[in-house]
């Protein structure tokens, strides 16, 4: 085997263990779970591990979603927006108080997935130069879309999760963080197909 070669699968092994890099100089954010060692033995390590996840999603998507509102022109997409982000801060009151009765901390944890969904919303709906107040609207409500669906993963699995280990209770609560969620997605697709994606053509 070539040395190159070598050097190379040595840097695939570790990005496929997703083993966190820290940089010495940069500040570090909340630890992940492979920082902290902890070790996930059962279904519920996984529901309160997602729990603590989707909540640090909701706090970086409701920051994004207030942002994306400010920028927004149409008046149905700022009240739609408007909704969105009380949505999602509901939806973090729900994963806090859900986890801290399982004695977790409800703020442990960073998703790095909404982490990247944010970047996304940032680099195309804002940091993007638009000449069209219609077309900015259209990429807005995609960006807030893509964290929508992300969200309605998440709770649609914490639902499953909670159904199968019997917590009847937070089952009902989670669902309706996903009804909502999935509602507002909805509205957002309607608001885009019935007039904001044909004034931006
Ligand atoms: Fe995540």
């Amino acid at each position: 085997m070539s040395v190159s070669l070598r050097l190379r699968l040595i840097a695939m092994s570790e990005v496929c263990t997703e083993r966190p890099v820290l940089s010495p100089t940069k500040k570090t954010k909340k630890p992940t779970r492979d920082q902290k060692n902890m070790s996930m033995d059962s279904l519920k390590d996984v529901y309160i591990d997602q729990l603590l996840d989707l909540h640090s999603a909701n706090n970086q998507s409701a920051k994004v979603t207030a942002k994306l509102r400010e920028a927004a022109t149409d008046t149905e997409l700022k009240e739609a927006l408007q909704r969105g982000e009380d949505g999602i801060k509901e939806g973090m009151k729900v994963m806090k108080s859900i986890s801290e009765s399982h004695g977790k901390q409800g703020e442990s944890e960073h998703c790095k997935g909404m982490e990247g969904l944010v970047r996304e919303a940032e680099a195309h709906a804002l940091d993007e130069t638009f000449g069209d107040d219609d077309t900015r609207d259209a990429m807005i409500i995609t960006q807030y879309q893509r964290m929508a669906h992300y969200a309605i993963a998440g709770y649609g699995c914490l639902a499953a999760f909670a159904n199968r280990l019997g917590l009847e209770d937070e089952r009902q609560q989670i669902q309706e963080c996903l009804d909502a969620c999935y509602s507002g997605d909805k509205g957002m697709s309607e608001l885009a197909e019935g007039g904001i994606n044909k004034a931006a053509v």
